[in-house]
């Protein structure tokens, strides 16, 4: 395993970007962007998909992918259904344009599925051309959004730890609040260098959300000695359970809601305001790839 693993490795530092990705103009380095919670339910995969339209409705070029292990389901959000998955395009049964859904406004989805516990047992061939594809897509993005499971698994951490950025969810609950303090800190002893920003969501108002969130950001900043940037905060809002329940994005849904203007809010203050990045090169896809491997270890 461990040769295999280095080999990979190897593979990935070495790998030239293929001829249809350098050929063109528009090549663009994806920023590579977690949404994680310490504890599940809190409402990632809404933000992520919600998220996602907004940056896209701001004229970004997004792409969602589900990697959630055990949990995966934006598609039931969208009321889409995967026939393929990332696993038909490690096996190269299928080229990555194949296994991109497209959600309301054409959104592309990748459903990471099983796919992702297979990813270690490629064989060099395999990878390649998994490397190749990722690259040629990642080339057209703006923006990559992983939706993580919750949690402390070892997966989310590579996952985590590999990103150019992480955002976490919580909610105002002192559970959701510890549990995303927790995750926090162990990202941040398995590497420092990760950048965090924050998004309170269910908040029943904004006194609510700046008490939640200035714990976590306090906390961080006296025993971690981190700056964690708050993004803002998502109002407790009926609409978003109506939404889940017509299979329809809340902000498509119901533009008006509260919960899409906070929204629409939060993404405008993510595009406008930089968010801290890895300082560590490569970024994007590339340097993902290498650090997700390398993290096998
Ligand atoms: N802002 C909100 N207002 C009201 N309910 C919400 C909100 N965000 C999430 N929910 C509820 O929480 C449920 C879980 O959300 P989901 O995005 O699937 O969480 P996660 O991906 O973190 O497990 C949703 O189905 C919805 O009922
Ligand atoms: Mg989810």
């Amino acid at each position: 395993m461990n040769d295999q693993a280095h080999s990979l490795r190897q593979l990935v530092s070495s790998h030239q970007p293929s001829d249809h990705v350098t050929g063109t103009t528009a090549t663009r380095t994806a920023k590579i962007i977690t949404v994680s919670s310490g504890k599940g339910g809190v409402g990632k995969s809404n933000f992520t998909l919600n998220f996602a339209l907004t940056l896209q409705s701001m004229g970004k070029k997004v792409l969602v992918f589900d990697a959630d292990i055990g949990m995966a389901n934006i598609d039931v959000l969208m009321g889409i259904r995967s026939n393929y998955s990332l696993y038909h395009l490690i096996k190269r049964e299928k080229r990555i344009e194949d296994v991109i859904l497209h959600g309301p406004e054409g959104l592309p989805y990748i459903a990471g599925g099983s796919g992702l516990a297979d990813m270690l047992s490629l064989s060099e061939e395999e990878m390649n051309y998994f490397i190749s594809e990722i690259e040629r897509i990642s080339a057209e993005m703006d923006y990559i959004l992983f939706d993580t499971g919750a949690g402390l698994s070892k997966e989310n951490m590579r996952f985590i730890t590999s990103a150019d950025h992480c955002l976490i969810v919580t909610t105002p609950e002192p559970t959701s609040i510890t549990d995303a303090y927790a995750l926090i800190k162990v990202v941040h002893s398995t590497d420092p260098s990760v950048p965090f920003s924050l998004v309170v969501n269910r908040a029943d108002d904004e006194t609510e959300a700046n008490e939640a969130a200035s714990k976590i950001i306090l906390t961080a900043q006296r025993f971690l000695n981190i700056d964690i940037q708050l993004l803002g905060s998502i109002a407790d809002d009926t609409h978003v359970v109506q939404a889940v329940k017509r299979q329809i994005p809340f902000t498509s849904a119901y533009p008006r809601c509260n919960a899409a203007s906070d929204i629409r809010r939060i993404t405008l203050r993510y595009v406008t305001v930089p968010t801290a990045t890895l300082p560590e090169a490569p970024r994007g896809i590339k340097g993902f790839m290498q650090r997700w491997l390398k993290r096998t270890k």
